[in-house]
């Protein structure tokens, strides 16, 4: 062990339905442990202080930031990351309704919102417009403006038809 680092701890929990075993330092986040140790880049490392949303896992089926998440607090908890987000072999129907409604730009903070949208309609299969909003107001988007994030959740939970020809996201729009 290198001079002055604590103690390694090993923690087993679930990652994506995987039983994962790996050593982890006190100080070590969840974010760090799944994007360096356990290699699942998908959750991203945006502001890494708890403002941007794009680290956003499910902890439990909750959504979490696991860049303010220490490792350790994670012992036997099941982590679903967007890599896990898919259901076999079928996208999650929140990963098709971004697509069909165009409400992907860059893509950096889609993991964190596609996991926070699939947990409200986990628990709330019809979420009016404001619920939605406020169940993603913690992921923050610099590109879409929101329209299109907002109307996708309406599309997953079956509430909105997607448009022949939605318009591609533009930089305004609700906010
Ligand atoms: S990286 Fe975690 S909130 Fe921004
Ligand atoms: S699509 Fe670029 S930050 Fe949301």
């Amino acid at each position: 062990m290198p001079a002055g680092r604590p103690p390694k701890t090993v923690l087993t929990l679930k990652v994506n339905g995987d039983s994962v075993e790996l050593a982890v330092e006190p100080r070590t986040t969840l974010l760090e442990a799944l994007r360096y140790t356990l290699r699942l880049t998908g959750s991203k490392q945006g502001c890494d202080k708890g403002d941007c949303g794009a680290c956003t896992v499910l902890i439990d089926g909750t959504p979490t930031l696991a860049c303010l998440t220490l490792a350790v607090e994670c012992q036997g908890r099941a982590v679903t990351t967007i890599e896990g987000l898919a259901r076999g072999p079928h996208v999650h129907p929140v990963q098709d309704a971004f697509d069909l409604c165009g409400a992907l730009q860059c893509g950096f903070c889609q993991p964190g919102m596609m996991l926070s949208a699939a947990a409200l309609l986990e628990a709330n299969a019809r979420p009016t417009r404001l619920q939605i909003r406020e169940a993603l107001s913690g992921n923050l988007c610099r590109c879409t403006g929101y329209k299109q994030i907002f109307d996708a959740v309406e599309v997953a939970s079956g509430q909105r038809e997607v448009a022949e020809r939605d318009p591609r996201p533009t930089t305004g729009g609700e906010s």
